[in-house]
């Protein structure tokens, strides 16, 4: 642990994060609980909406007139973007410290190291291939989780037939994309996945599989008859979910966390399985908070602040809420429940495939992640847009971010 000078008052930390359902506050109030023993105060600075597309748009706006919070929630390529900048503290010897290397899983300290520095605090890992299944109405209609397309469609037709909506979904652009990469990791593999949303082959994107995918998408959308445009909230529907009006719920397993913010039990009311096609993969997004350099320095209470997340307590209790999985290379997984048990030991497997997130800006910047999404609902939405015509387009996003790469 770092060595601080005695403060007699709380130093104020503001924090700025888009974590706001339950189980995202909940997990929040871990790691400020964490805060507040030790001398810190966090102060929130919370900005509401899914997949923080809002939260960025408010940081930016932030760090322009001059006065960026403590921390913030920056994740993925943001990172480096913002490291680049000059506006994200270094934080090197609190890694030195706290043995980071030999602590945390080598990926995850690739993700957050920038030009030999690490740059944020990684808080946990999600699996965004991981679907869920209402258990209660699978008990009641005798079917296990499906493993494979086939099994998927067979569920989807009983649970018509039994007068059930099959699948809790939602319009809205990151919620589209989100389901989309894991389908798109099932019909690709994790090789044709990795240079797809690395973006260094966009010709890529005119692959039949990417169109299999796309088609895929499609009738997943389509599953429950025809639909309005629906931009459900992802919190309303996984309390839709949980009250059994949904059979399948597709998402980050950050949903998971919010079912046990409603059940308190994470396995009880739901049965969880990879997306068909992609066992054995990890499509991961990893929570990190970074501190940003302000015109006040916070340096020395920055560096505590990050000092503490990174504990094998802390990353317990706050993953367990938020439906993630500690960064932490050496826990005991059995101490998980058994969904965060196979989403921990299948990226703690060398042999498994770790493949970056493209809809929580893992692979890609958020430009990127922006425009692909919305080429995505534009195809969900419209049936006059084809799966080839999304692919060109696909293409035309991917060509520009190399273009902008190659620039830098
Ligand atoms: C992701 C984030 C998760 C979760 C989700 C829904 O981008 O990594 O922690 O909060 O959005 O808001």
């Amino acid at each position: 642990m770092l060595s601080v000078p005695f403060v007699t008052h709380a130093q104020t930390l503001d924090v700025m994060h888009w974590w706001t359902s339950a189980s995202e506050r909940s997990a929040a109030n871990a790691l400020a609980q964490a805060f507040n023993s030790h001398g810190l105060q966090w102060q929130d600075a919370a900005v509401e909406g899914g997949g923080g597309g809002a939260a960025v748009k408010v940081l930016k706006s932030r760090v322009l007139s001059g006065s960026p919070p403590a921390a913030a929630q920056i994740i993925g390529t943001m990172l480096t973007d913002w490291a680049d900048m000059g506006l994200v503290l270094p934080l090197t010897r609190v890694a030195a410290q706290e043995a980071w290397k030999q602590q945390i899983f080598p990926e995850v300290l690739h993700l957050v190291t920038h030009k030999h520095q690490p740059i944020a605090v990684p808080l946990g890992i999600h699996r965004i291939n991981s679907v869920l299944y209402q258990r209660t109405i699978f008990d009641k209609l005798e079917m296990p989780p499906p493993r494979d397309w086939a099994a998927l469609e067979g569920v989807a037709r009983r649970l018509r037939n039994a007068g059930i909506t099959p699948i809790a979904w939602s319009d809205e652009n990151w919620q589209v994309a989100t389901v989309f990469e894991a389908v798109l990791l099932s019909y690709a593999g994790p090789e044709l996945y990795e240079r797809l949303v690395r973006a260094r082959h966009p010709e890529a994107w005119l692959d039949r599989r990417v169109e299999s995918a796309l088609n895929r998408l499609r009738w997943l959308r389509d599953l429950n008859g025809p639909m309005q445009r629906q931009e459900s909230n992802w919190i309303d529907n996984v309390k839709a979910f949980h009250a059994g009006r949904f059979g399948i719920l597709m998402n980050g397993d950050w949903v998971r966390g919010e079912l046990l913010a409603l059940t308190g039990s994470s396995d009880s009311s739901s049965y969880c399985a990879p997306m068909p096609g992609t066992e054995g993969m990890h499509l991961y997004s990893i929570d990190t908070l970074s501190m940003l350099k302000g015109s006040m320095s916070k340096q020395s209470e920055q560096e505590k602040a990050a000092a503490l997340l990174t504990s094998v307590t802390l990353q317990r209790s706050y993953n367990r809420v938020k439906g993630s999985v500690p960064v932490l290379k050496d826990i005991d997984p059995k101490l998980l429940d058994s969904c965060a048990h196979e989403s921990w030991s299948t990226f703690a497997n060398p042999r498994a495939h770790r493949v970056p997130s493209l809809a929580h800006r893992m692979a890609a910047s958020e430009a990127t992640k922006e425009a692909a999404a919305g080429v995505l609902q534009r195809f969900v939405l419209n049936r006059g847009v084809s799966a080839q015509q999304t692919q060109q387009q696909l293409a035309a996003v991917m060509r520009t971010l190399l273009k902008e790469n190659s620039r830098k």
